[in-house]
C-alpha cells in the first residue's frame, strides 16, 4: 500500500506523521522552494498540472490544470484560493485524514495554487466538526510561517501569501462551492446562480479558485516528480492515485489510496472483502448521491472516472459503499432520502418540496400503505426535480431514486403486493 501513495504518504511514519520534519524528509516543500528560487512561470506550473491529468477529487472530476487556467491571473486587485474541506458527502472520510496526517502537503499545495493564480490569500473551509484536522492544519501553518515558507516575503522574495482556516457550521449544502463562498462571507449558505462562475466572481465578488482538499494536496508531488510521473501512476485521462473511503458490508472499512484504474475487485480485497463472505448486491461507487450500480456492474469496473461513468454512475468523491445480498434497497433509499430532506437548503421549490415528498412516498412504501402507482410517482417527482434547481443537490437525491427503482423495482413492488412479505426488515426480498 505504501508504494504509490501520494496524499497519505506520511502515514508511513508511526510517530507524528503530521510533523514538519517528517514531511520535509519525504521532499516536502522542495517543490515550493524551487518555485520561489527559480521564479518559475505560473503558466509552466499550470502546464505541468494539466499534463498530470489531475482531476478534481471533490466530486465532478473536472481537470484541475484547466480550472486554474480560467483564473484571470493578471487582473488587478485581490484573487483568492479556497479549499473545500467541508467533506459532507455521506461515506466520504478522506479529507479529514489528509488534514490529520499530512497537513503540510495541503498547505504546500495551497501556496503553489496561490502563486499560480496570483492570489495572496488562501482560505481552507473546514467542516465545523473537524476539530483535530483544524488544529493540525493550524499548527502546520505556524510551522511553515516559522520557516518563512508562508507569510510576508517568502524566502526573501517579493511573494507574500497567507493561509487561513475557516470552520463551517455543519451544513451539507455548504460543500457546494458557491454556498461555501456565501457561508464564508457570513451569508446564508445557499448556492449562487452560475454563471458567473467563481473564477470571475467568487469570494467577495473577486476571482476565486475552489478545489477539494485532496486535489490541492496532490499538487506538490506532481511538481516534485513531474506531471508525467503522476499521469503514469494512473491511466490515460485519470492521473495519479485517489483515496477511496470504503464502507458498508466489508470486513475492513477504511481509506485506501490506490492508483486510478485499479480494479474494483482489488480495492474490495484491500477492504477485507464482503463481510461474512456474502454476495454483493449493489455498490454506491462515489458517495450517496451517485447512481447505484449492481454488484455485477461494479465488479466489472476499474476505479477511475471513465470506467465508472461508462457503467452509468460517477466516481464522485470516492466514497464506495458496499451493500451485501441481505440489504433491502427500499430501506437504503429511505435512509438516504431522510438525509437529503433534512439537508435541502430550501432555496429552490422543486428541491425543498420534492425532497420531503419523495421521502414520504418511500416511507409509505416501507409501511405497506402505498399503491403500486406510487412507485412511478416517486420516479416522476425525481424526474421533475432533476435539472430544475440552482445546484445539483436536486440530482443528488433524484439519481438514487431513479437508479434504485430501475434496478431493484421488484423490491419496491414486494412491499406493495408482496409475493413473499419480508418478515425481518433487512431480509432479502425475492422477485
Ligand atoms: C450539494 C453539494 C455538496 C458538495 N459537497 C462537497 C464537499 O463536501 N467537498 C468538496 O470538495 N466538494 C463538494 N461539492 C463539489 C463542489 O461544489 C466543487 O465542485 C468542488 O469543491 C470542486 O473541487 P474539485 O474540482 O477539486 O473537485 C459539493 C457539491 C454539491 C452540489
Amino acid at each position: 500500500m505504501e508504494l504509490n501513495q501520494v496524499c497519505l504518504r506520511t502515514l508511513k511514519f508511526k510517530d507524528e506523521p503530521w510533523s514538519f520534519e517528517n514531511y520535509c524528509s519525504l521532499g516536502g516543500y522542495s517543490a515550493w522552494r524551487k518555485i520561489i528560487e527559480n521564479k518559475t512561470r505560473p503558466g509552466e506550473i499550470i502546464e505541468e498540472v494539466k499534463l498530470s491529468c489531475l482531476r478534481g477529487r471533490g466530486g465532478a472530476g473536472f481537470p484541475t490544470g484547466l480550472k486554474w487556467s480560467f483564473m484571470p491571473r493578471n487582473a488587478p486587485g485581490a484573487k483568492y484560493i479556497v479549499c473545500n474541506s467541508d467533506e459532507g458527502e455521506p461515506g466520504t472520510c478522506k479529507d479529514r485524514d489528509i488534514m490529520r496526517y499530512n497537513p503540510h502537503q495541503l498547505v504546500e499545495g495551497l501556496l503553489i495554487a496561490c502563486y499560480c493564480v496570483g492570489a495572496e490569500s488562501a482560505y481552507n473551509y473546514i467542516r465545523g466538526e473537524f476539530m483535530l484536522p483544524f488544529e493540525r492544519v493550524e499548527k502546520a501553518i505556524e510551522e511553515a510561517r516559522a520557516q518563512n515558507l508562508l507569510g510576508k516575503n517568502i524566502l526573501g522574495s517579493d511573494i507574500s501569501i497567507e493561509v487561513y482556516n475557516h470552520l463551517g457550521a455543519g451544513a451539507y449544502i455548504c460543500g457546494e462551492e458557491t454556498a461555501l463562498l456565501n457561508s464564508m462571507e457570513g451569508k446564508k449558505g445557499q448556492p449562487r446562480f452560475k454563471p458567473p462562475f467563481p473564477a470571475n466572481h467568487g469570494l467577495y465578488g473577486r476571482p476565486t479558485n475552489v478545489n477539494n482538499t485532496e486535489t490541492y494536496a496532490s499538487v506538490p508531488p506532481i511538481l516534485e516528480h513531474g506531471g508525467q510521473w503522476f499521469l503514469d501512476m494512473g491511466i490515460p485521462n485519470n492521473g495519479g492515485t485517489k483515496i477511496f473511503s470504503v464502507t458498508g458490508d466489508v470486513a475492513k472499512p477504511g481509506n485506501f489510496e490506490v492508483p486510478l484504474g485499479t480494479p474494483f475487485t482489488k480495492l474490495l480485497e484491500l477492504a477485507g472483502g464482503v463481510q461474512g463472505n456474502k454476495k454483493i448486491k449493489a455498490v454506491i461507487p462515489g458517495g450517496s448521491s451517485c447512481k447505484i450500480l449492481t454488484g455485477e456492474e461494479m465488479l466489472a469496473c476499474t476505479m477511475d472516472y471513465d470506467s465508472v461513468a461508462n457503467a452509468g454512475s460517477m466516481l464522485g468523491s470516492g466514497a464506495v459503499m458496499v451493500l451485501d445480498e441481505t440489504r433491502c434497497m427500499v430501506e437504503v433509499l429511505y435512509r438516504l432520502l431522510e438525509f437529503y430532506d433534512e439537508e435541502s437548503c430550501g432555496q429552490c421549490t422543486p428541491c425543498r418540496e420534492g425532497s420531503g415528498w419523495v421521502t414520504r412516498i418511500t416511507k409509505s412504501i416501507l409501511d405497506g400503505t402505498a399503491k403500486m402507482e406510487d412507485i412511478d410517482l416517486l420516479v416522476d417527482v425525481a424526474n421533475k426535480v432533476e435539472g430544475h434547481t440552482i445546484c445539483v443537490f436536486g440530482e443528488a437525491f433524484a439519481w438514487p431514486i431513479q437508479s434504485y427503482v430501475a434496478k431493484f423495482r421488484h423490491e419496491f413492488e414486494a412491499y406493495i403486493q408482496p409475493v413473499k412479505k419480508p418478515t425481518k426488515k433487512s431480509e432479502t426480498i425475492s422477485e
